[in-house]
């Protein structure tokens, strides 16, 4: 490894020899300089780890060299030990008012000096890896940065390329349905053609909103609404999924529910997501139960789906709520018709009326919950600093 070196600075030559003397029979590579402009100079091209500076010296003396390198961006972190004959305090204090990180004083005594030197050489030290790791760290938040970037980039042509030749795959399987009529051995293709495309639209849509919701471009379009209505379009929606798998879906309503404040829009999708996960990850003979009740004194309402399936691992509650997230718990799990995106979108949809979602399990094939509540009256949701207002 390279020996640290030091920039010894002094008018009087004998007094530079005798420093170097010392410090260069302890091994460190040594420079001089015998006035203030040189010492500068020297310091800012050479970089020393430590600068023995002089007091007293004709036209730049010690405290305006000291001050220059703490002024500039390149040398002040180099540690500068101010060495003079004046004992006076005064001297002391403007030393250390000109940012000399400390002092010596004349005649030199050798181990004094090279404490010193030693415990600023450290300190130099741990400041250079300090910066060597933020510079690290910069750059890799770049790195992190252009990822984003492009991963925006790419979210943005997915939303906006996909959707028009999308539309008018869909459309032209619709007319090539009609002219085929009823008993034509091509319907059950088309008709899967036709599913996987309406899954495309689907996922498009997700990504939209989440990105929208993210730029606080997506408004809430609040009506006072009945929510068990809701809950009784949703089982209505997710009765065949759940029967073709031979899961039970079951229906609670606790106490009576107020009309509630809500997005009809959002918070049917929430619960759309929520229902469509659970289905998924319960097992054949499982069931899937959604709870609905009103906390008066929160005035909230509160939303539990509960499956018989697999469960959630604790690690994986929170992070599942982010963005493309999905949790691969034996090696055949397959993602076919899902992209991580349906706990982000019901979080922030949650979010965006005021309200909180989380997970709850009990531990492994014990079924998990998922709960949400949102009060009755929405406050004025501020888009732009994603807050409420009073
Ligand atoms: N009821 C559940 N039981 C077990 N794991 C679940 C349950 N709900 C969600 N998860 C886990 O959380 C992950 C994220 O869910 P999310 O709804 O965000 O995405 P997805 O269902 O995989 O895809 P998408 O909703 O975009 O179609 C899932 O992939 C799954 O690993
Ligand atoms: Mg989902």
């Amino acid at each position: 490894m390279k020996p640290p070196t030091i920039l010894v600075v002094d008018d009087q030559p004998v007094n530079v020899k005798l420093l170097t003397g010392i410090l260069s029979a302890e091994g460190y590579s040594l420079i001089e300089a015998y006035n203030g402009k040189e010492a500068i100079e020297a310091a800012k091209q050479q970089r020393p780890d430590l600068v023995l500076l002089d007091v007293m010296m004709p036209d730049v003396d010690g405290f305006q060299v000291c001050r220059s390198l703490k002024e500039d961006e390149k040398t002040r972190f180099i540690p500068v030990l101010m060495v003079t004959a004046l004992q006076e305090k005064e001297h002391r204090f403007q030393a250390m008012e000109s940012g000399a990180d400390d002092f010596l004083t004349k005649p030199v005594d050798r181990i004094e000096l090279l404490i010193r030197v030693k415990s600023l050489l450290r300190i130099k030290k741990y400041s250079d890896d300090l910066i060597k790791s933020y510079s690290k760290l910069q750059e890799k938040n770049q790195q992190l940065k252009e990822i984003e970037e492009a991963r925006e980039g790419l979210m943005h042509m997915i939303i906006h390329d996909l959707r028009s030749p999308l539309t008018i795959i869909s459309g032209n399987l619709e007319l090539s349905l009609i002219k085929l009529g009823t008993d034509a051995g091509a319907r059950p293709y088309i008709e899967k053609c036709q599913h996987y495309c309406s899954y495309l639209d689907e996922l498009i849509q997700s990504l939209l909103d989440v990105y929208r919701m993210e730029q606080g471009n997506l408004k809430l379009n609040l009506e006072e609404m009945d929510p068990w209505q809701l809950a009784l379009e949703t089982k209505d929606k997710f009765s065949i999924q759940a029967a073709v798998k031979g899961v039970e879906l079951y229906l609670e309503k606790i106490g009576p529910l107020p009309p509630i404040e809500m997005d009809r829009m959002l918070i049917s999708r929430v619960l759309a997501n929520l229902m469509d996960n659970a289905i998924r990850h319960t097992p054949e003979k499982g069931f899937v139960k959604l709870v609905m009740d009103f906390h008066q004194e929160a005035q909230e309402l509160r939303v539990k789906v509960t499956d018989s399936g697999e469960g959630l691992p604790e690690e994986y509650r929170d992070k599942i709520f982010d963005k493309f997230q999905q949790i691969k718990l034996k090696k055949t799990d397959k993602s076919i018709g899902s992209c991580g995106l349906g706990l982000t979108f019901s979080k922030m949809a949650v979010e965006m009326h005021g309200g909180k979602i989380w997970a709850e399990g009990q531990g492994k094939d014990q079924g998990c919950s998922f709960i949400f509540q949102i009060p009755a009256r929405v406050k004025e949701y501020q888009a732009s600093t994603g807050s409420f207002g009073a």
